[in-house]
């Protein structure tokens, strides 16, 4: 039998403050074959959540994005799967839950999010920036001391 072979990949995904139904969809995540491979609970800062999002500090929301990052705890995660970064995408579904509710129904935002801001989740939108925000969140991963919750081994 002829396959095709993806190499697993990671990406950086974000449960955002106030998202209701976390556990659910720490299920649902699982459930479509992501392993959680990194998990903590961050309250991020204003200048962290600057340098989080500085891709978009241009954007009129900026301001706003920022103030409802750093509201409350988010929890980070390091989802790895085959095509992980592109995947993760298509679980969330649009930014926009309307367009996500139209289109995507079954996706993460469409069930999930409240607008456009309180959007439940993020996720890396390539490669790069995958690898570079799993560093600026979890630091040199080989080498961190912090607490770490590896759920798929705990079960
Ligand atoms: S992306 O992933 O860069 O293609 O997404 P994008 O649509 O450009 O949106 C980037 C993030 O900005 C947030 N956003 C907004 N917040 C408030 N008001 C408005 N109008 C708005 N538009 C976009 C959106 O929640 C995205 O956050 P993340 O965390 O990337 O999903």
């Amino acid at each position: 039998e002829i396959g095709f072979f993806f190499p697993p990949e990671q990406t950086l995904a974000v449960i955002k403050p106030d998202t209701q139904h976390k556990e659910v969809i720490l299920d649902e995540i699982r459930a479509r074959g992501f392993t959680v491979s990194r998990l903590k609970d961050t309250v991020l800062s204003r200048e962290m959540a600057e340098e989080f999002y500085k891709e978009h500090r241009d954007e009129p929301f900026f301001g706003q994005l920022v103030d409802y990052m750093c509201r409350g705890p988010c929890t980070m995660l390091v989802l790895t799967k085959e095509n992980a970064v592109d995947e993760w995408r298509a679980a969330m579904g649009p930014t926009d839950p309307g367009e996500a509710r139209e289109t995507a129904p079954e996706s993460l935002r469409a069930r999930f999010a409240k607008d456009i801001l309180q959007n439940a989740v993020h996720g890396s939108s390539n490669a790069a920036h995958a690898r570079d925000k799993i560093h600026f969140i979890f630091g040199d991963i080989s080498s961190e001391n912090e607490l770490i919750c590896d759920l798929e081994a705990e079960e």
